[in-house]
């Protein structure tokens, strides 16, 4: 049982902040697009289910960025095209940054345009005096991140797919279990 990563891969708190996360940042992709497409109490209920959610997992979400930005993005593995590994690198912290935006303009937007930043029932009142350009901005990079996480997080389950399907270079499995051996991770 490894928890820290190794040159090459990643270890099981790695693994398990990837996941969680990613289960989150889709879920509230799909409950913040239905906000809008909804009206009068279940856009309320739908609100309040996306804030509880944020929030919830707002602690976590910091702790994932966090943690890849402090350890570092592991190197590729021997098998591993370097081309695609170099465009993949900043493409996840781009996935990343956008996450951090998401934590930022979330309660901004929130508290900027009067609307109710819920937890379950529990309202966390605003610091801040509603302000109507602190909150367009706001959610115009709520929108924007958003979007950058959508259409990334396509792009990226696409990749896995070809790790897996045509590449078999064993990068999908790295996000599975640490590797047995480390020693097989090693570069070059
Ligand atoms: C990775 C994290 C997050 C994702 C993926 C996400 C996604 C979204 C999306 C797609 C929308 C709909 C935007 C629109 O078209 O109007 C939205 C709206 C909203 N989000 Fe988030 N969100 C995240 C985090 C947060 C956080 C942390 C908060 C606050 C704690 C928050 C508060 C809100 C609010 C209040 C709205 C409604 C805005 C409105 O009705 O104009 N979100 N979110
Ligand atoms: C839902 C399906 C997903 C699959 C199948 C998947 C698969 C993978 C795989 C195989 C890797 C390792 C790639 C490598 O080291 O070359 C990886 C890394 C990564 N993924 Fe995902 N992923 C998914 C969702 C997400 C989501 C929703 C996000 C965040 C928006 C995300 C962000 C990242 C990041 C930042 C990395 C770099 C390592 C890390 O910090 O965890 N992934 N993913």
């Amino acid at each position: 049982m490894r928890w820290l990563d190794g040159k090459a891969d990643f270890g099981w708190i790695s693994i398990i902040l990837h996941w969680t996360a990613a289960a989150v940042v889709v879920s509230l992709l799909f409950i913040g697009n239905s906000i809008q497409a909804a009206d009068g109490v279940a856009r309320d209920h739908t609100l309040r289910l996306h804030t509880t959610l944020a929030l919830g997992a707002y602690a976590l979400l910091w702790a994932r960025v966090i943690w890849r930005v402090a350890k570092r993005h592991p190197r590729p593995l021997p098998r591993q095209n370097k081309t695609f590994y170099a465009i993949g690198k900043p493409f996840h912290y781009l996935l990343l940054a956008a996450i951090v935006v998401m934590l930022l303009t979330g309660p901004l937007m929130a508290w900027s345009g009067d609307l109710p930043l819920r937890f379950f029932n529990l309202v966390i009142p605003s610091p801040i005096p509603a302000d109507e350009r602190l909150f367009v901005l706001a959610r115009w990079g709520h929108i924007a991140a958003a979007t950058v996480l959508g259409w990334g997080t396509l792009v990226h389950i696409l990749a896995a797919i070809k790790h897996i399907a045509v590449d078999k270079d064993g990068a999908f499995d790295k996000m599975m279990t640490p590797l047995e051996r480390p020693g097989d991770a090693r570069v070059d």
